[in-house]
């Protein structure tokens, strides 16, 4: 196998790394931020080689790559196992731990050293706590620890049992209240980005324009600052029918039944491997051998 070490490199535009304030400028600009989850080296790489601003290390990797049947099962390792590969592969773009469950919401200490964790030991350069005014005080104090946060509301998948499934947050005016409520709540604790995820398009338009903070979109419309998706769902990797908000842009599943099954077909077929795929002796080595092998045939009649 080979593999070509990191370089400079960014398929669409100049070198930048971009940080905590890029996404604020953007934002000033309205420049729409681009966000994609990564698990692994070499996904990361392509994310980031193609000039994606954030990396989203998200807890969704434990359904898309760890086969759970849902985000509350992944732990604190199994979450740092793959921040590290990732920030092997990346370069430029911002890249966020997501803090999984059990891991912030029991004792404030904990969700401080655990944060601390993605930073020192897997190279984050931000965490992303789901939750909105109720998790503000956390977030001022892992803020206080030299941490940038990303909030997280609306269609929290942690909260699962609690919303009762994955429904669509913010549709009556009580909902709607509370993620303003949410919203400003997190900004004013000075989080660096805020997803916005399963809300109707007009309240993400209200949020957006209410806020200082870039607010990142998932089923969330297109007013938002920026918007995320989930590398598989991108790339038709999740075995089911999309959400309404996927857009697909590849079928990297056929491709990779095509080539498995291509290869399938070689082997059994003995099309693979070929004399030019092969190792060969030098001549002068195959030249002795052959001598060798005559002999013992010959001392064997
Ligand atoms: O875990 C994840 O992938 C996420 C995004 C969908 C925002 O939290």
């Amino acid at each position: 196998m080979s593999i070509t070490p990191i370089g400079p490199r960014r398929l669409d535009g100049p070198e930048q790394k971009i940080t905590t304030a890029t996404l604020r400028e953007q934002k000033l600009r309205h420049e729409p931020i681009t966000c994609l989850t990564a698990y692994d080296y070499a996904t990361a790489r392509l994310v980031d080689e193609a000039g994606i601003e954030m990396v989203l290390v998200g807890d969704s990797l434990a359904q898309t790559m760890l086969g759970y049947e849902n985000t509350l099962s992944v732990t604190m390792d199994e979450m740092l196992h793959h921040v590290k590969a990732v920030r092997r592969g990346v370069k430029n773009a911002l890249l966020i731990a997501d803090m999984p469950y059990g891991s912030y919401q029991l004792d404030p200490k904990a969700a401080v050293a655990n944060a601390a964790r993605f930073v020192k030991e897997g190279g984050a350069e931000a965490v992303k706590i789901e939750g909105g005014e109720k998790r503000a005080e956390l977030i001022r104090q892992i803020i206080d620890a030299e941490i940038p946060v990303a909030g997280h509301i609306g269609l929290t998948p942690q909260s699962v049992n609690v919303m009762g499934g994955y429904k669509v947050q913010g549709k009556s005016l009580g909902g709607i209240e509370q993620l303003m409520r949410d919203a400003v709540a997190l900004d004013r604790a000075g989080v660096a980005c805020l997803y916005l995820e399963g809300i109707p398009r007009e309240v993400a338009a209200m949020i957006t324009a209410e806020i200082s903070t870039p607010t990142i979109g998932i089923g969330a419309g297109p007013e938002c600052d920026g918007q995320v998706l989930v590398f598989h769902d991108i790339l038709n990797l999740t075995f089911g029918p999309p959400a309404k908000f996927v857009r697909r842009y590849g079928d990297a599943a056929a491709m990779i039944t095509q080539a498995v099954q291509a290869f399938r077909t070689d082997v059994r077929s003995h099309q693979y491997p070929s004399d030019s795929e092969s190792y060969h002796l030098p001549k002068d080595t195959r030249g002795a051998l052959e001598t060798v092998l005559a002999r013992k045939r010959a001392m064997a009649r």
